[in-house]
């Protein structure tokens, strides 16, 4: 079973995963956690933080090359029968690529349009993708006193990712209201998966 986990910056995927991680080592249920962007993808300085459509577009290209190699790695997981967690994957392009794409298109529906076609090359897709929803102020409320951060962040920009992770239609999305304690939350996704876990 492959599990995405999603959410904007601060939702609490990092610590959701490695939590989820831990539960299945203590069953002896055999997983893997693995994240995107990976370790091998390398961030030009140029691009950080950068809001054009046209660096957008190259990060575009980018995270999905990224993820088309990442696939082997998770193909091997898979036919081993492991649980895969990935913190981050398809939807965070379309998220975070596609409101900065729209103005090459007619809007932001034709340019998900148009990534969703170009993502066809992936053709690893997720069961299940845990959706960890949270308003952009309270996210960046628990960043605030992390050390570096990337140039993603601002709340404005959030807003505009966080409404189409919430508006987009994906097969197993499914959506968890991340601003609970981390316990709760853990506790509602682990009991969403135990039936399909059996299977
Ligand atoms: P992400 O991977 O989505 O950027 P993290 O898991 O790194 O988010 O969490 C960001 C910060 O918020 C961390 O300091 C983490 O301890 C804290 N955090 C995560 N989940 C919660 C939660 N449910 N409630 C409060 N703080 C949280
Ligand atoms: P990272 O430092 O890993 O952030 P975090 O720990 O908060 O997830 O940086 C990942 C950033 O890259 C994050 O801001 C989202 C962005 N991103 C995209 O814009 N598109 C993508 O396809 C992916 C995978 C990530």
């Amino acid at each position: 079973m492959f599990v995405a986990i999603e959410g904007i910056d601060g939702s609490g995927k990092s610590t959701l995963a490695t939590l989820l991680k831990n539960t299945l080592d203590h069953r002896h249920i055999p997983s893997f956690l693995t994240r995107e962007p990976t370790g091998n993808f390398v961030m030009d300085e140029l691009l950080t933080g950068k809001r054009d459509p046209e660096s957008a577009l190259k990060l575009f290209f980018r995270f999905t090359e990224d993820r088309f190699r990442h696939q082997e790695e998770l193909k091997s997981h898979l036919d081993a029968n492991e649980v895969v967690i990935c913190d981050r994957y398809l939807m965070s392009s379309l998220t975070y690529q596609g409101p900065l794409l729209a103005p090459l298109f007619d809007g932001t529906h034709d340019a998900l349009d148009w990534m969703l076609s170009v993502s066809k090359i992936i053709g690893i897709r997720p069961d299940v993708t845990i959706y960890l929803d949270i308003d952009p102020q309270s996210a960046m409320k628990r960043l605030s006193n992390r050390a570096a951060r990337t140039g993603f962040e601002e709340t404005e920009y959030l807003e505009r990712v966080r409404d189409i992770y919430r508006n987009l239609d994906m097969d197993g999305k499914v959506t968890f209201d991340a601003t609970r304690t981390i316990q709760t939350v853990l506790k509602d996704v682990i009991d969403y998966l135990e039936p399909k876990l059996r299977k």
